[in-house]
């Protein structure tokens, strides 16, 4: 089976592209599939910031900029028992051609991995790259700004043939906000998630604990839970399913290679 390859972005920064992605990864891997997270912020990485993954010598520009091996640079991250490329946090920020990205992308699709996820940076860095995923999902907050541009960002998709989700963030419920059926008007589709403004998520940030293992109770992880529903468990292991916890997350912190 090809992993499916999933590329998570918006057209604005600071909107959750991050948050989700960690939390869908993680998801998606305690339901029993295997789960390759991407950092392809390239200016920007933060994958490492929110999982602790720190002081690494390679990241994914030296994959596709100096020919590192995929099997050198990615990281078992045990807690969370996710595979993780991170970004480069010093040099090689250069942007990477059309060339390097698909290389890197047909040997990824080689791989044993169930999902494959992309957090991005925002915006239309190497607009190609649409064509080379298999779903695109595009984060917006309920302000008009957020939402016009994921519209965009939608039809550009469309133009590189990408199916995308929208998955609505940070959502307070004021009557100042746009309405969730406004938004999907607006998109023209159901939203494939609401995710609530929630403290946990900043604290998950702090502690380098993905938040639906943090609190798997709270709002914020059920949202993320019913959202990794959406995509179909590709293993037949599904007893791993939720068992997992913060329990098994902090000896797995304790087990972590450095
Ligand atoms: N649902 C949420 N509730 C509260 N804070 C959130 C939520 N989603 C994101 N944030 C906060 O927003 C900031 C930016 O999130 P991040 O995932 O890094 O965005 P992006 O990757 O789009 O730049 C983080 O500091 C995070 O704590
Ligand atoms: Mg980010």
């Amino acid at each position: 089976m090809t992993p499916y390859l999933i590329k998570v972005s918006s057209q604005k920064g600071g909107v959750g592209k991050t948050t989700f992605s960690v939390n869908l990864a993680t998801s998606l891997q305690e339901m029993g599939n295997t789960v390759l997270l991407v950092d392809f912020d390239i200016a920007n990485p933060s994958v490492g910031f929110h999982l602790g993954i720190e002081n690494q010598n390679l990241g994914v520009s030296d994959i596709l900029l100096k020919n590192a091996k995929i099997s050198d640079v990615e990281v078992p991250h045990i807690p969370t028992g996710l595979k993780v490329i991170p970004g480069s946090i010093v040099g090689h920020q250069k942007e990477p051609s059309i060339l390097q990205i698909q290389k890197f992308i047909n040997e990824l699709k080689k791989s044993r991995y169930d999902y494959i996820i992309f957090d991005t940076a925002p915006g239309y860095l190497v607009p190609e790259f649409s064509s080379m995923c298999d779903e695109g999902i595009i984060i917006t907050t309920p302000e008009l700004s957020s939402c016009t541009s994921c519209v965009r960002l939608s039809n550009n998709y469309k133009k590189f043939g990408l199916k995308s989700n929208m998955v609505i963030n940070r959502v307070k419920n004021k009557r100042y906000e746009i309405h969730v059926k406004e938004i999907e008007e607006m998109f023209g589709s159901k939203a494939l998630g609401v995710l609530p403004e929630s403290e946990v998520v900043p604290k998950s940030i702090a502690m380098h604990i993905p938040a639906i293992l943090l609190e798997k109770r709270s709002l914020f992880s059920k949202a993320i839970l019913e959202t990794a529903n959406f995509f179909p468990s590709k293993s037949t292991n599904t007893q791993n399913y939720y068992k997992r916890g913060i329990i098994s997350f902090i000896i797995g912190l304790f087990k972590k290679e450095r």
